[in-house]
């Protein structure tokens, strides 16, 4: 028998005492490895979120622990009131990866966005001359970069922005894939572009093939700075390093995090070159946490699981498979598969059920995945999984899907 969540003591004291800001799927889970968690009846599901791709290495990977627990027991937190002997390290490492010069490291997604739009706009009134407190930031219709005050003031999603108003202004909106708007949109005050190289929380919204690569010659002929939130697409999810890689384009700044913290700590970071970081100077930035020496030893063994190429490839190769088997399989529920990596939006027809139902009959079948808005489905297994394991998955997902319509 299966104990309903909700009568879970956890679940109650969440319920009574928690904000309601969430709505989790019925499953109260207490354990992980790997791609498996088990709740606490000791039932195992497939983890087919990943944390959102935080957990890009699974559960309690143990090189990531191992880094962890050494960090753990010699030093956690010196602020950055000192130096520590992680940061200098992670920092050259993480800037080695992006093939930039210099990292600025954050905590959560949102900050460190936050981090790239002060950036970029100290960056274009000190270097490009624009008039004081008249940058311009232009963003995309659809984009989801955090939930800060500042960002949700650009962002189109009515429950993300409505009720926390007033927002400031010095973002200009266009729709995302399309250059010639985004041509139209810069101007003499644009100091730039910021977007997701492949939009996660719209569900999985890959652009037109040349739209990056035409973004960066729009923001080089107008002098404005290419900001690209690889918060979600980066570090292999995308069956890449970086997403923008698909187009061999380099962004001036990277934002990253989520999976940068091995799934154990929170840790993001801005990368970019030395012109734009160089605008910072002591004392007009920071984070009490912010490259911590624990948050560092994790980061620097993520970089190491990346080092030699092999999850990416198995991302690029596996996911490709899965989509393709997926749209092979002709479900009527199915109107799109759209896939890079492993990382897979299903968009399902106007009449299946909502994406939330199907999340709930994969939970009953093992399989923990998540909607996004009201008809996409998203899958992205953490980037370790085995072709078996994700076979097992996606013969679950077959039958839910199979059985929708
Ligand atoms: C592209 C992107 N940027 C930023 C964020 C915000 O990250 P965090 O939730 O760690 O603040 C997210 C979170 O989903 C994201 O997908």
């Amino acid at each position: 028998m299966m104990l309903r969540s909700d009568v879970h003591e956890a679940v109650q004291a969440e319920d009574r005492h928690g904000a309601h800001n969430y709505h989790p799927l019925g499953v109260v889970l207490c354990r992980g490895e790997g791609v498996w968690v088990h709740d606490v009846e000791d039932r195992r599901y497939f983890d087919a979120l990943s944390a959102y791709s935080a957990l890009n290495f699974g559960h309690r990977h143990p090189r990531l622990v191992r880094a962890a627990t050494e960090q753990l027991e010699r030093l956690t937190l010196t602020s950055r009131a000192f130096h520590n002997d992680q940061l200098g390290p992670f920092c050259a490492e993480l800037a080695e990866f992006c093939r930039s010069d210099r990292v600025l490291p954050m905590n959560t997604g949102a900050e460190a966005v936050e981090t790239a739009i002060k950036l970029a706009r100290k960056w274009g009134y000190e270097r490009k001359g624009v008039a004081p407190d008249r940058a311009e930031i232009v963003v995309c219709a659809g984009n989801f970069h955090g939930r800060t005050t500042t960002i949700v003031g650009f962002s189109d999603d009515s429950p993300a922005r409505s009720g926390f108003g007033p927002f400031g202004p010095g973002f200009v909106r266009v729709p995302y894939g399309d250059s010639d708007a985004l041509r139209s949109a810069i101007g003499a005050n644009t100091v730039a572009f910021l977007v997701e190289p492949i939009q996660g929380e719209a569900g999985v919204i890959i652009p037109p093939d040349g739209y990056l690569a035409a973004a960066r010659s729009i923001c080089d002929e107008a002098g404005a700075l290419l900001v690209a939130d690889e918060v979600q697409s980066g570090l292999g999810r995308a069956g890449r390093r970086l997403a923008c890689d698909h187009e061999d384009v380099r962004a001036d700044l990277y934002v990253l995090g989520k999976a940068l913290g091995g799934g154990i700590v929170p840790v993001s970071a801005v990368v970019g070159t030395d012109e734009v970081l160089s605008v910072l100077r002591p004392g007009e930035h920071g984070s009490t946490f912010g490259g911590n020496p624990l948050a560092c030893a994790v980061g620097r063994e993520v970089l190491r699981l990346l080092a030699d190429g092999r999850l990416v490839e198995e991302s690029a190769r596996l996911g490709a498979a899965a989509a393709s088997r997926l749209r092979a399989a002709a479900h009527p529920a199915v109107r799109e598969v759209r896939q890079r990596g492993l990382w897979l939006g299903i968009e399902l027809s106007d009449d299946a059920p909502s994406a939330r139902r199907a999340s709930e009959r994969l939970m009953e079948r093992g399989v923990l995945a998540k909607d996004t808005h009201e008809k996409t489905l998203r899958i992205a297994p953490p980037l370790t999984v085995t072709a078996a394991e994700l076979d097992w998955a996606l013969e679950r997902l077959d039958d839910v899907l199979a059985g929708l319509l």
